[in-house]
């Protein structure tokens, strides 16, 4: 077995995936350690739990900044490599009004808060981040930080609905609304967009007519507690690569797609 990996997670809220992954680290089901757990949210029930098993916790208080900073932003610098223009460009998710000054007061808020945590995280290098609930976008500025390996993305998240059905906040609400007949999970990499980036894997249950919100969110989030650290397993294995495969579409143009191809065996890492 290879080198462990440090994971470093980020929450917002409970954290019943964290811990769900801290204990696989634990029982050796992951080859990994969590190293950090940071949050946006001081009122994060996931920083106690994290705290009593003597993991590292931090707070990046994010509603704090965007309150101060709207208030007077002349007492804000912004990081010497931000680049708004830059981010603008890259940031798919709100390119429907790039140039207005609300995306422009989003993005600066959000960098000032991500140049934050970056400087929080810096101490502990990791291998992984793992998103956990967290209830925050990452903007390209945080995110080009992070994956500095082309073709290495290592940041993942898990979402409570089967992408690319229903991004957003309320996936399991969405999918209880919709009517839908199957609800589901998806782990996936991070990429510039809304719950958009590769998938990793997926997990889906049945949706009955005595189904509510409620019911369904259990359901999704006892297969989530299996999906992710399974899928953190994967990578800590070095098992995952997002490849682009070619295909052709109805008119005989080739086409491509970013998939994750998922090794069979344990390949070794370059620093084994
Ligand atoms: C989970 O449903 C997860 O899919 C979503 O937010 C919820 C977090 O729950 N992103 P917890 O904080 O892990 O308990």
């Amino acid at each position: 077995m290879g080198k462990k990996i440090k994971i470093g997670g980020l929450i917002s809220g409970t954290g019943t995936n964290m811990d769900a992954i801290i204990k696989a680290c634990e029982k050796g089901e992951i080859n990994g350690e969590v190293i950090f757990v940071g949050s946006d949210n001081p009122d994060a029930k996931g920083l106690e739990k994290a705290a009593k098993k003597g993991i590292p916790t931090f707070v990046i208080n994010y509603a704090d900044i965007i309150r101060k900073f709207k208030q007077n932003p002349e007492n804000y610098f912004f990081p010497d490599d931000f680049d708004l223009e830059d981010i603008k460009i890259k940031q798919s998710l709100l390119n429907r009004e790039i140039n207005s000054k609300k995306v422009a007061t989003f993005i600066e808020t959000r960098a000032i808060a991500e140049a934050a945590l970056l400087k929080k995280m810096k101490d502990d290098p990791f291998d992984l981040l793992v998103l956990a609930g967290f209830m925050r976008n990452l903007t390209p500025y945080f995110i080009d930080r992070i994956n500095i390996t082309p073709g290495k993305p290592r940041i993942i998240n898990i979402h409570p609905a089967l992408l690319p059905s229903f991004p957003g906040v309320d996936g399991y609400g969405d999918t209880f609304r919709y009517g839908c007949k199957v609800g589901g999970c998806t782990v996936h990499f991070i990429d510039y967009g809304e719950d958009s980036g590769p998938i990793i894997g997926q997990q889906c249950f049945p949706i009955t007519e005595e189904d509510t919100i409620e019911s369904i969110k259990q359901k999704g989030l006892a297969l989530e507690y299996q999906l992710y650290p399974e899928c953190i397993r994967l990578f800590a294995e070095n098992r995952l690569a997002c490849v682009k495969m070619t295909y052709t579409d109805d008119k005989g143009n080739t086409r491509q797609r970013t998939v994750v191809k998922i090794a069979q065996i344990d390949i070794p890492s370059s620093d084994d």
